[in-house]
């Protein structure tokens, strides 16, 4: 909340119990809209932190895979083919080898961000996205979330380039790993609009002395995220539908 990125966040009031339960209290960023149209979309080209990753390869490693059948019904509902033989013989896979296979048919790893859901003013939501990744397929969700409307593309616009402007002023931006952390885009039919920052869950702090720059490509060990590699993507795309 010291750093210039709570401008972006919704502001943190505290943690309260709740039955013996710990949670934070964050404000209600749908609070003052009218029939708010809300998107969240996902950031980075990873979507696992680097340690968690290195730790469920090395469970691997150590001969016990855990076969998920729930992953291998996901996997099957999008592509039937994408199983291996073992792993329909199985009717399994393992969460990392899902994860991956999650990045290749998803935007995540090309433009660096991924549409994970869209609830519309009407209540209707949709979470079908998953193979959403092309340039193409971003403009027409993102088209449909705003109902073709230039007006808020505009808005969004202008805030999405406000907001980089904070992040990449941010020291603790500059000294964290950030996965699976979403932008929040939020708009009604009054035209109000605003996008913040929220899910920072597995937003990790940095060694001493180690700082990301995340735009450059990951590579093992370097823990970069892609976040602002995604970032600039997001408004470029952004960008060619509003011209
Ligand atoms: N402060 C907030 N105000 C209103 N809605 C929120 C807020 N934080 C999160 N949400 C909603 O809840 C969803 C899930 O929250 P998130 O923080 O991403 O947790 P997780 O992805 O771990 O479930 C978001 O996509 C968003 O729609
Ligand atoms: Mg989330």
């Amino acid at each position: 909340m010291k750093d210039p990125l709570a401008s972006c966040a919704p502001t943190f009031h505290g943690v309260t119990e709740r039955d013996g339960e710990s949670y934070i209290q964050l404000d209600d960023l749908l609070n003052n809209f009218d029939e708010p149209c809300v998107m969240d979309c996902k950031m980075g080209v990873r979507w696992v932190s680097v340690l968690t990753y290195l730790e469920e390869e090395l469970a691997k490693a150590r001969g016990k895979p855990k076969l998920r059948k729930d992953m291998y019904k996901k996997m099957i509902e999008v592509d039937p083919h994408a199983p291996t033989e073992e792993e329909s013989a199985q009717q399994g896979v393992t969460k990392p080898r899902y994860m991956q296979w999650r990045e290749t048919i998803s935007s995540t790893s090309t433009l660096g961000f991924r549409i994970e859901g869209i609830k519309k003013g009407d209540g209707t939501c949709s979470t079908n996205f998953k193979t959403t990744k092309t340039r193409d397929q971003v403009h027409k969700a993102f088209l449909g979330f705003i109902d073709g409307n230039m007006m808020i593309l505009k808005k969004y616009l202008m805030r999405l380039q406000e907001i980089r402007a904070v992040v990449e002023s941010s020291e603790f931006f500059r000294h964290h790993e950030v996965i699976g952390s979403s932008l929040l885009f939020v708009h009604d039919k009054k035209g109000k609009c605003n996008i913040w920052l929220i899910d920072f869950g597995k937003t990790t702090p940095l060694p001493e002395g180690q700082t990301l720059n995340h735009r450059i490509p990951w590579q093992e060990g370097n823990r970069e995220d892609g976040y602002l590699y995604g970032f600039d993507n997001l408004i470029e795309i952004l960008s060619s539908i509003a011209s």
